[in-house]
């Protein structure tokens, strides 16, 4: 079947996805956009995580035809150009990033806690990155990156 979304702002198309293809699988190998990174493929780690018309979700968990006509942005489209996104930069400034596989999804959950929640508390922070699993960093500088990126999006207001 063909599917017809709209990817970071742009109208895209996919041809001869069956019926059980993930929104995943549509991105990264159809579109071209291995952002997303598949690691469990069931739900758990949230490495795939994108934004469905607006709501983060598992993109490992959406069928492709559920995505019919909908928009999706990944973590390639939160950067404008060559700017990085306030998010994107404050993990590579936190040093948050090692083997990097957790991180796009981690951006993409960040960035949606701190466009809703301004200053979120550490346990606020726990609880919003609850579904993203990192296996290498012990978490202690991702907080420091959510932290950083909460503070630069408040001196970017
Ligand atoms: S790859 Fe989707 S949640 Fe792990
Ligand atoms: S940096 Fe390796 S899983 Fe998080």
């Amino acid at each position: 079947m063909r599917v017809n979304l709209t990817v970071n702002g742009e109208p895209r198309q996919a041809d001869d996805v069956w019926p059980g293809e993930s929104l995943l699988y549509v991105l990264r190998e159809r579109l071209g956009l291995p952002g997303s990174k598949n690691a469990c493929e069931q739900g758990e780690c949230g490495s795939c995580t994108v934004y469905l018309d607006d709501t983060p979700v598992c993109a490992c968990l959406v069928a492709a035809g559920q995505a019919e006509g909908r928009a999706v942005r990944t973590v390639e489209g939160l950067a404008t150009g060559d700017d990085l996104d306030p998010v994107q930069q404050a993990f590579v400034e936190a040093g948050a990033v090692q083997c990097g596989f957790c991180t796009p999804g981690l951006i993409v959950a960040t960035h949606d806690l701190v466009r809703r929640n301004a200053k979120p508390t550490d346990p606020e922070i726990r609880e919003a990155l609850a579904g993203n699993l990192c296996r290498c960093t012990g978490y202690e500088k991702i907080l420091d990156a959510v932290r950083l990126a909460a503070t630069r999006r408040e001196e970017a207001r």
